[in-house]
């Protein structure tokens, strides 16, 4: 396998299309900041192909490991050696690399999602009850991550209720899920309100929302970071409320695989995120 300290180190993200993909001007920043000697690059791969992507970089004569997207994270899941609880869990890994001749899998968008959160408001995590918008992959890992740092109640609300209901069942006793008509109760108690659908992205119809029974300190926030004041943000602003944009999660995400395969833990400082911004 490739070691970073002795070869030129290289990883990559690989999704389908992958033209969009922020990640390399991410790295590839962080690489310099360091003085690496490494690379980290964009690579399109068609799901037909992915398998003997995953066959090749498994002979470890290539790259230390890498990013996946979509659509490629349940099958990365499961081509992997050794993929931890997190991917286990959720049936699905974002981050792969080589450790003692096995390929590792994790998923790190939970990571991205917490630490931003941090980042803004310390102690956060406080809040007895979260209430999240939509049912879809990018909700899982919220909720994972917000029922392994001990939120209480967490009510998944969805236009499809029984995707809620699956991912209730699959997450256990504490996730509840919640038609979108029962919205305006749930937030009453909520100190935390979380969008994960594709509702404030670019030319995404905009759905107008209620967010007064929020308490007043209660932190809204989004995971889309295109544009970065989603319409969802946009509105809980005009209502009053404290929000944090999707952009951090994109970045913090990116923190454990660059100390997988590069051997250093960045930063995520204002630098990164001005760079993502201005390439928007
Ligand atoms: P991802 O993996 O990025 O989360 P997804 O699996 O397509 O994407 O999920 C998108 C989420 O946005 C779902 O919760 C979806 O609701 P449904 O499960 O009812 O489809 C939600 N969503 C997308 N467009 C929506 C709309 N116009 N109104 C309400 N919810 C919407």
């Amino acid at each position: 396998m490739l070691d970073s300290r002795e070869t030129k180190a290289r990883a990559f993200v690989a999704g389908f299309p992958i033209g969009h993909s922020r990640s390399p001007l991410i790295h590839n920043h962080w690489i310099r900041q360091f003085g690496i000697d490494g690379h980290y690059e964009a690579l399109e791969i068609a799901p037909e192909k992915f398998e003997a992507f995953v066959a090749d970089l498994k002979k470890g004569e290539s790259y230390s490991g890498g990013n996946v997207t979509i659509p490629h994270k349940e099958a990365a899941y499961q081509l992997a050696d050794k993929p931890d609880e997190l991917a286990e869990e959720l049936g699905a890994s974002n981050t792969l690399w080589l450790e003692d001749g096995l390929l590792h899998a994790t998923n790190t968008d939970g990571h991205g999602f917490t630490a931003n959160l941090d980042h803004y408001r310390a102690g956060w995590d406080q809040v007895n009850t979260a209430v999240i918008l939509g049912a879809g992959g990018a909700s899982r890992s919220v909720i994972q991550s917000l029922r392994n740092r001990g939120i209480k109640e967490i009510h998944v609300v969805n236009r499809t209720i029984d995707r809620a209901r699956q991912l209730a069942d699959h997450f256990g006793p504490t996730i509840y899920a919640q038609p979108m008509g029962a919205l305006s109760e749930v937030l009453k108690d909520a100190g935390l309100f979380v969008n994960t659908t594709s509702l404030g992205m670019d030319g995404a119809k905009a759905m107008p929302i209620d967010f007064t029974p929020l308490a007043k300190d209660a932190l809204v926030t989004d995971i889309v970071y295109v544009p970065l004041k989603t319409n969802f943000l946009i509105q809980a602003e005009e209502q009053g409320f404290s929000t944090v944009d999707g952009l951090g999660m994109l970045l913090h995400q990116a923190v454990p695989g660059f100390e997988k395969w590069f051997g250093r833990r960045p930063n995520v400082e204002m630098e990164v995120r001005q760079l993502v911004i201005d390439d928007m």
